[in-house]
């Protein structure tokens, strides 16, 4: 089976002559389907930019991106957005979701803007929001729910158009523990139940534990990968804890009594 995304021997540089930032020096991976892929490294080791050249809102400078073999590279500028709406879904720090439409509205969105046939709309949106646990707040507006539960709005929006790779950049870097730990076991279940394959950018190796497996980024290349295999998530976490020391950069704001 192909894999679901393939980078081959990605750079990226920034500037120009005489100022070049080198954001990725060379950077191959692939990730089947159904994995869930953590990103790590320290601050300027190039996870964003890696994040954004696979999103397709940045440009690489050099290498090859295929999802289910498409080479994302290659496509005409004009055709993204719809590339972008048609296989992607995102999740990012600050939700995103519009103050003036009910958290239903927010996630029925998407669902318009892909041209969903009406009957489909509302069993669909009762589906995703049962499977995020937000079906109770389905009437509300952004501003009377938690951080927590707009973060979930959020995925649910993401994830309704069963997009083939979801990308999430520090989806919990503006929670709280609490609400950290209720997004963390939504994407986990989005993962389990519904097979999503998902590529998550964190500095958190709590948040990180979360993953299937962790590619630790260093100067832009890959600098080491971490499997869970059987671990346990507490185990995992360790682990993450003793390569970050490595390469520097890691932390954690959540104690161990969260596991
Ligand atoms: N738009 C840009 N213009 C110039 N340099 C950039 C730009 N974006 C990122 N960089 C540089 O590329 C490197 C990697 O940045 P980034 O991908 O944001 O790292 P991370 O997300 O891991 O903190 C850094 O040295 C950063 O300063
Ligand atoms: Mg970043």
């Amino acid at each position: 089976m192909n894999p679901v995304l393939k980078l081959e021997h990605i750079q990226k540089y920034y500037g120009n002559e005489g100022t070049v930032t080198k954001a990725i020096r060379d950077i191959s991976f692939t990730v089947e389907a159904g994995e869930y892929l953590g990103i790590m490294g320290a601050s300027g080791s190039g996870k964003t930019t890696l994040l954004n050249c696979i999103a397709t809102i940045d440009t690489v400078s050099a290498g090859h991106i295929f999802l289910e073999g498409t080479d994302i590279t290659q496509i005409k500028p004009k055709s993204l957005a719809r590339f972008r709406r048609e296989n992607l879904g995102f999740v990012f720090q600050d939700f995103n979701l519009l103050d003036t439409l009910t958290i239903s509205e927010n996630i029925a969105l998407a669902l318009a803007i892909n041209k969903t046939p009406v009957q489909e709309v509302e069993p669909r949106i009762s589906d995703i929001a049962e499977k995020l646990n937000i079906g109770d707040i389905l009437d509300k507006y952004p501003y009377q729910v938690s951080g927590g539960q707009k973060q979930r709005c959020a995925c649910a929006r993401a994830l309704i158009n069963n997009p083939k790779l979801l990308l999430a950049d520090e989806p919990t870097g503006a929670l709280d523990s609490h609400s950290s730990q209720m997004l963390l076991s939504a994407m986990q279940r989005m993962h389990e139940q519904l097979g999503a394959t998902i590529l998550m950018v964190t500095h958190d190796a709590f948040t990180a534990s979360y993953a299937s497996r962790i590619l630790f980024l260093r100067d832009g290349e890959i600098f080491t990968e971490l499997c869970k295999g059987n671990d346990s998530r507490s185990v995992f976490f360790h682990k993450i804890l003793q390569v970050l020391t490595i390469i520097g950069g890691g932390q954690s704001h959540v104690c161990e009594t969260y596991f």
